[in-house]
């Protein structure tokens, strides 16, 4: 019955926004009313540059590893360890301590699908990196890398619980990145 206590955790532990706390340490603007107004790196990177962005980015990939870690090393079940990586997703979109409005979730999917399988993650992260050296766009190379991570998942582990958390992370995040496609398709997005 262990195996179903990490999924509380994890969304308790997917609720702390990096984003807010960080900005909050180093005396910087609170992203929510900076720049995009989203609690994720890309926009503490606008608001306070690449270290600032990068302390962000991984604090927000870590809440999604350690909790699906946590849960592999305790030997869960694959609809357990699926929960667990969804409920840590949710908690960064859905944050219990901050009015449940969170970011958009690409470090946090990113944490989760490497707790998944590294190889799924790495997937994930040489997507992203491909798409940002043609484009330079950090939504259109988070997007792409989202679409295509539950076929990675189908090849990389075939289990279709784990296929599954990862489709309906793609959808929440295609969601929580409307305003962003909307501006990719009229040409405007930074
Ligand atoms: O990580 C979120 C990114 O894909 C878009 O962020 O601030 O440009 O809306 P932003």
């Amino acid at each position: 019955m262990i195996e179903w206590f990490f999924i509380p955790l994890a969304y308790v532990v997917g609720s702390v926004s990096s984003a807010i706390i960080i900005c909050r340490l180093m005396g910087l603007p609170d992203p929510r009313e900076q720049g995009s107004g989203n609690p994720g790196a890309t926009n503490v990177m606008r608001i306070g540059g690449k270290k600032a962005a990068g302390i962000t980015l991984l604090g927000d990939l870590l809440k999604g590893l350690m909790p699906v870690y946590a849960a592999n090393v305790f030997g869960v079940s694959a609809e357990a360890l699926a929960l667990t990586g969804l409920a840590a997703f949710l908690g960064h979109l859905y944050p219990v301590f901050f009015s449940f409005k969170g970011g958009k979730g690409v470090a946090t999917s990113i944490g989760v699908l490497l707790g998944f399988s590294w190889w799924l993650g790495a997937a994930f992260i040489a997507t992203w990196l491909l798409v940002y050296k043609l484009r330079k766009i950090s939504s259109l190379s988070a997007l792409c890398a989202s679409v295509l991570s539950p076929v990675y998942a189908w090849f990389i582990i075939g289990n279709i619980y784990l296929v599954g958390a990862s489709l309906i992370m793609m959808l929440f995040l295609l969601y929580r990145h409307k305003s962003n496609i909307q501006r990719l398709l009229a040409g405007q997005e930074h």
